[in-house]
């Protein structure tokens, strides 16, 4: 959901500032671009080139500077942010924010900015319960600015109490819930596998199943439209990454199962992908010649399943979606495969003809523990967007973790 946003990221003077830098490591790897303004009170605790290194950007300090403002300006530094996050945002930064004061570029930025703003404060409990601080913070809120945190606990200084900056995984998580805000699907988190996968025989040759990907994208953008945050696992496709979906692009079975346990724990599975069953016991290292009178023989070995082992996993999600690529007796099939591979639901697909594949379009059954409910022929899209109220309107029914289908 936060993949493409533009997060203006301000660092005020704190202790806590050392906690920013795992923020942005989090919010870059799902894909969120970062602009970091680092105060000069921050620059006292971490430096500006840890900064610059994580974020992949320049770093901002100084309302002064004939470069950035050239470059950059603190004008389009506020105007292009999707969200502002000031953190740690000292007590200082919040008095400023509360008075409407710009003598940095900092308080400047805020105060040119007409951008959604979320301050995570980080002080002294003492400096927190201050009758001063709790009215900025308070004129704060009444203005729209959210917050996340502070915690109690054991404080830099050697006291206990609240106004430990709230973690960067909290952090991270208020600002996707931010992104969400109102869908139905808000504050879940979803994987999707899509596509085929290649299984080399040899540097040029490979095995793989036939699949656009098309299905498993439009789930993927489906939920992410409602609010979700996906991460999609995907295949060799031609199809172009989904804005605000962070995609991880593998070629093989076995990367495409380390990449979905390393998206474990999450909400929703939907597996959509065309795994290869099958992969070569020995990868030859260099392409296998041709002769005129033998052709080469492979020894192969059955890859793991993914499905089957994200339904079963001590981490399963709360519900889990598989596909049925059915040639024949269809439905009792997808059936049978349902119960074997331990998932919630299956859309079974007839792929007899084999016009399924690269078509924008799909006729599919929905397989849950008790129907089977055919879908007239419509665009893959229109599947999606189905399937995905489906399951909204499943969720807002019943209580996921006892949809199990193993039991
Ligand atoms: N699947 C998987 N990992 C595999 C094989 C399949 O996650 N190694 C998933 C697919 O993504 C799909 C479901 O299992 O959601 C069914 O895939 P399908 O190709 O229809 O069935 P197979 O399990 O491969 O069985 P068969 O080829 O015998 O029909």
């Amino acid at each position: 959901m936060i993949t493409g946003k533009n997060i203006l990221l301000i660092i005020s003077g704190g202790i806590a500032a050392y906690k920013s830098l795992e923020l942005i490591r989090l919010l870059k790897k799902s894909g969120a671009h970062v602009r970091c303004i680092l105060t000069s009170g921050g620059a006292q605790f971490i430096t500006p080139l840890s900064v610059a290194s994580l974020s992949e950007e320049e770093v901002y300090t100084d309302l002064w500077s004939l470069k950035d403002e050239t470059e950059m300006g603190h004008i389009r530094l506020s105007r292009e942010a999707d969200l502002i996050v000031v953190a740690p945002a000292s007590a200082n930064m919040i008095a400023k924010m509360a008075q409407g004061l710009a003598d940095d570029l900092a308080s400047t930025c805020l105060l040119a900015s007409d951008k959604p703003v979320m301050i995570c404060p980080a002080m002294n409990q003492m400096m927190w319960a201050h009758p001063a601080t709790q009215e900025n913070v308070a004129t704060l809120q009444k203005r729209g600015v959210t917050r996340c945190g502070p915690n109690a606990g054991d404080m830099a200084c050697g006291e206990t109490g609240l106004g430990r900056m709230a973690e960067p995984e909290e952090i991270f998580d208020s600002i996707t819930t931010h992104f969400s805000a109102g869908k139905p699907l808000a504050g879940k988190t979803a994987l999707v596998t899509a596509g085929p996968t290649y299984e080399p025989l040899d540097p040029v040759r490979f095995i793989g199943n036939r699949s656009s990907g098309k299905q498993g994208f439009e789930i993927a953008r489906a939920l992410m439209r409602q609010g979700a945050s996906v991460t999609l696992i995907t295949g060799p496709t031609a199809l172009e990454s989904i804005e605000s979906v962070n995609t991880i692009r593998i070629e093989t079975a076995a990367e495409m199962l380390d990449a979905c346990k390393a998206a474990l724990p999450c909400d929703i599975a939907v597996c959509a992908a065309a795994v290869s069953d099958w992969s070569a016991k020995q990868v030859q290292n260099q392409k296998i010649k041709k002769t005129k009178d033998s052709v080469p023989h492979f020894d192969l070995e059955a890859n793991v399943d993914i499905l089957e082992t994200l339904s079963r996993d001590s981490k399963r999600p709360g519900f889990v979606i598989g596909f049925a690529a059915e040639t024949e007796n269809v439905i009792e099939n997808a059936k049978m495969k349902r119960l074997k591979k331990g998932c919630d639901w299956i859309i079974a697909n007839d792929v007899s003809g084999g016009e399924v594949f690269g078509s924008d379009q799909n006729k599919v059954t929905l397989v849950t523990a008790d129907a089977a409910q055919d879908w007239s022929t419509q665009s893959k899209e229109n599947v999606a967007d189905k399937l995905v109220q489906a399951m909204i309107d499943h969720l807002n029914n019943t209580n996921v973790t006892s949809l199990n289908a193993a039991e």
